[in-house]
C-alpha cells in the first residue's frame, strides 16, 4: 500500500472526536468547557489530564503530555503514526486514500524480501554446496544435526568477496543491500559484509528476518567471534531477541521465557527440550527487550553463563526485567559452564532438570552474588557487604524477607542476630533521615523555580492579551499553547476564541467577562497589569525565563531519579543521568546566550 494521503490525514484529524477517542481509555468528567480525568501517561490520584473537545486536543498538567486524537492513540498504544491513523480510519469509517508514493510498509516489505533471499542463499551455501563443507562440519561438530540446522535456518556466508552480491545484484540495487548491512562499498568496489562465517538469521517477533549474526568457523583471537548486522531501518540490536518468534508458542505453553547469553545456548537448550529460550545479541538486556517479553509472559528465567561475566550480566538484567513487570527467577550453572557446555558435559535431561529445579529468586541470587564479591576475612569488607545487603533488602517491604536475611547474614558473618538487627535499624533510620533531608532541599529549590515560572507565565499571558504584535512574538518563540497552569490555560483559550473571531478590541475586559461572575475577580487579578510596563525587551526576557524553566523542570526530574537510585547506585546507572544533566545545564547557558532577547538589547 502506498503512503496515506495528506487529505486522508486531514479528514481523520477533523473527524476524530478527541473526547470520544480518549473516553475509550480514560474515564472523563466534564469540567467547565473541558473534560478531565486521570492521566494515562503518568500515575496520579487527582485528575490533571484535560481534554478540550472543541479544539481537539488533550493536555496533562501533571506530566506535560499533550496532543490531538491521533497522537493520543499513538502514545497510548505505543504504536506508529500510520497505525494510529489506521485505527481511527477504521473507527470512523474513513477510507484511507493513498497518494501513490511508496509507504513504510512497502519499504519494509522489500527489505524483508531481500533478507529472506540472502537467508536462502546462506542456507543453500551451508547445506548444499561444496564450499560450505567446512562450516557444515564445524556446526555438526558442535552437536547440531541437519534438522536443527534447518529449523534455525543456519547458513554459511562463503569465503568470497561477492558471493551474496552476485546472487542479488540482478534484482536489487547495491544501495539497498548497503542499507541492510549486507554489502559494503570499498573505494570503488562492492564486497559482502559477511564472509566465511556461519550465519544466524535474526528474526523479529513476527518472524521477519531483520538482520544476521555471523560466527567465525575457526576460532581466532584476532577476529571478532560474532559479527552482527549494523543498525538498519529494520534492525536495532537492543530491540529484538533471537528466536523469540519460534519460542512464542512454547513461551505460552510453559508460561515463562528462558533467557540465555548466546545463540548456541538457545539452540542447545532447544535440543534438550527447553524450547522457550531466547537471547540478546552480545549486548546487555535492554528495557525494550524486557518490555517485548512482558507482552507475552509474566515470568522470565535468567540462565546466563556460570562465570563472573554471566553473574554480573544477571545482576544487571534482574532490575530491568522487574521494571518491565516480570517475575524473575535465576538459574546458575556450575563450574563456569555456559548452557551449551553444560548440556554436553552432563546430559540433556540433566540440563532440563537443572533449569526446572535449581532456580533462585532474585534476592537469593543477589545475596549470594554480593557475598561472593567481598573478602570476608577483612572487617571493612564485611561492613561494606552488610551495608550493600541492607540497601538491597530495603527495596522490598516484606518483613519476612528482612528477617530471613538478617538471620542468614548473622550466620554467614558469624555476628549475633541482635547486633545485625540493631545495625539494620540504625541503617534504616539514617537512610530515612537522609531521604527526608534531600527531599526538603529539593522542595525548596523546586518552589523557587516554580515561583519564577508562575510569574513569567502570568506576565506572558498579559502580553498575549495586550497586542497582536506581542502575540506574534509569543507564537513564534514558544507556541500558542504555552500555559502550564490550568487557570491560565482557560484564560488563554477564551482569549483565543475572541482572537479567532477577530474581535480583539478591549480584549482583556472581554476575556474577563467571558467567565462566570464568580470567577471574574480572580481572572481580573491574574490579568492585572496596572503597574507593569510593556516592552518587547521585557517580553523577551520573560520568554527566556519561561524557556529556562522548561529545562529546569527536566533537571528537577533527573534529580529525582538520581535520588531514587540512592547512594549505592552503580556508576553506569547514574552516569547517563549525570551526563543528561550536564547537557541540560549547557542548554540553559545556550538559551541565555543565543536567542533574540540578546539581539534586541544591543
Ligand atoms: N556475541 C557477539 N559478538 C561477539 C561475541 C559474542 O555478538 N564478538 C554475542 C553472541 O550472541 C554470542 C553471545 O554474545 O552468542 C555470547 O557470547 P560468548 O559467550 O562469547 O559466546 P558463546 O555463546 O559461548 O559462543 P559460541 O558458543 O559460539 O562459542
Ligand atoms: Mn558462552
Amino acid at each position: 500500500m502506498a503512503r496515506i494521503s495528506q487529505e486522508s490525514i486531514e479528514l481523520i484529524r477533523n473527524t476524530a472526536d478527541i473526547v470520544d477517542v480518549v473516553s475509550d481509555y480514560v474515564q472523563l468528567q466534564p469540567s467547565g468547557k473541558n473534560f478531565k480525568g486521570l492521566c494515562p501517561f503518568h500515575s496520579e490520584k487527582t485528575p490533571s489530564f484535560f481534554v478540550d473537545k472543541e479544539r481537539g486536543f488533550f493536555h496533562c498538567f501533571g506530566c506535560g503530555e499533550k496532543g490531538n486524537a491521533i497522537s493520543f492513540v499513538q502514545k497510548y498504544k505505543n504504536t506508529t503514526f500510520v497505525e494510529a491513523l489506521k485505527e481511527l480510519a477504521d473507527r470512523y469509517h474513513i477510507p484511507l486514500e493513498t497518494d501513490g508514493e511508496e509507504s513504510y510498509e512497502d519499504h519494509f516489505k522489500r527489505s524483508y524480501e531481500i533478507n529472506e533471499t540472502a537467508n536462502s542463499f546462506y542456507q543453500i551455501s551451508l547445506t548444499n554446496l561444496e564450499k560450505g563443507k567446512k562450516a557444515l562440519e564445524y556446526i555438526k561438530g558442535r552437536g547440531l544435526d541437519i534438522h536443527t540446522i534447518q529449523y534455525f535456518e543456519i547458513g554459511y556466508a562463503p569465503d568470497e568477496f561477492k558471493g551474496l552480491f552476485t546472487q542479488l545484484k540482478d534484482n536489487y540495487e547495491p544501495v539497498e543491500l548497503i542499507e541492510l548491512g549486507l554489502l559494503k562499498k570499498n573505494e570503488k568496489d562492492y564486497h559482502d559484509l559477511f564472509r566465511n562465517r556461519l550465519m544466524f538469521p535474526i528474526r523479529n517477533e513476527f518472524g521477519k528476518t531483520v538482520g544476521f549474526s555471523g560466527r567465525i568457523i575457526v576460532d581466532n583471537p584476532n577476529e571478532p567471534k560474532y559479527v552482527n548486522s549494523p543498525q538498519t531501518k529494520i534492525f536495532t540490536k537492543g530491540k529484538v531477541l533471537y528466536n523469540l518468534d519460534k519460542a512464542l508458542p512454547f513461551i505460552n505453553r510453559e508460561k515463562r521465557v528462558v533467557l540465555f547469553e548466546g545463540f548456541l545456548d538457545v539452540i542447545s537448550a532447544f535440543n534438550a527440550g527447553i524450547k522457550e529460550g531466547v537471547c540478546s545479541m552480545g549486548t546487555a538486556l535492554t528495557p525494550d527487550q524486557a518490555n517485548l517479553l512482558k507482552k507475552h509472559t509474566d515470568h522470565a528465567v535468567l540462565c546466563y553463563d556460570g562465570d563472573s561475566a554471566g553473574f554480573e550480566a544477571t545482576s544487571k538484567a534482574i532490575p530491568i526485567l522487574e521494571e518491565a513487570g516480570l517475575r524473575v527467577s535465576v538459574v546458575l550453572l556450575p563450574d563456569k559452564l555456559d548452557p551449551d557446555e553444560f548440556v554436553k558435559k552432563n546430559s540433556r535431561a540433566a540440563f532440563v532438570n537443572w533449569i526446572n529445579t535449581k532456580s533462585l529468586d532474585p534476592f537469593e541470587f543477589e545475596y549470594n552474588y554480593l557475598k561472593a564479591s567481598f573478602d570476608l576475612t577483612k572487617p571493612s569488607q564485611v561492613e561494606e557487604l552488610k551495608l550493600r545487603i541492607f540497601n538491597y533488602l530495603l527495596k522490598s517491604d516484606s518483613q519476612m524477607l528482612l528477617e530471613i536475611y538478617v538471620k542468614k547474614l548473622s550466620e554467614d558473618l558469624k555476628i549475633s542476630y541482635e547486633t545485625i538487627q540493631s545495625d539494620l535499624h540504625h541503617f534504616q533510620l539514617t537512610k530515612a533521615i537522609k531521604t527526608s533531608q534531600n527531599k526538603r532541599k529539593e522542595k525548596i529549590i523546586n518552589v523557587a523555580i516554580q515561583n519564577r515560572a508562575v510569574v513569567a507565565e502570568r506576565r506572558i499571558l498579559c502580553y498575549f492579551i495586550k497586542a497582536k504584535e506581542y502575540r506574534e512574538i509569543i507564537n513564534n518563540l514558544i507556541g500558542g499553547m504555552f500555559t502550564k497552569d490550568k487557570d491560565n490555560l482557560e484564560i488563554l483559550i477564551n482569549a483565543e476564541d475572541f482572537i479567532k473571531s477577530k474581535v480583539t478590541e478591549n480584549l482583556k475586559e472581554k476575556v474577563i467577562n467571558s467567565f462566570v461572575e464568580s470567577k471574574r475577580p480572580s481572572v481580573s487579578k491574574r490579568l492585572n497589569d496596572e503597574n507593569e510596563p510593556y516592552s518587547i525587551e521585557d517580553l523577551l526576557q520573560l520568554i527566556m525565563t519561561y524557556k529556562i524553566h522548561e529545562v529546569e523542570l527536566e533537571i528537577a526530574e533527573i534529580n529525582e531519579q538520581l535520588a531514587k537510585l540512592g547512594e549505592f547506585a552503580k556508576r553506569e546507572d547514574t552516569t547517563p543521568l549525570v551526563n543528561k544533566k550536564v547537557e541540560l545545564n549547557k542548554k540553559i547557558r545556550e538559551i541565555r546566550k543565543d536567542t533574540p532577547w540578546k539581539k534586541t538589547k544591543s
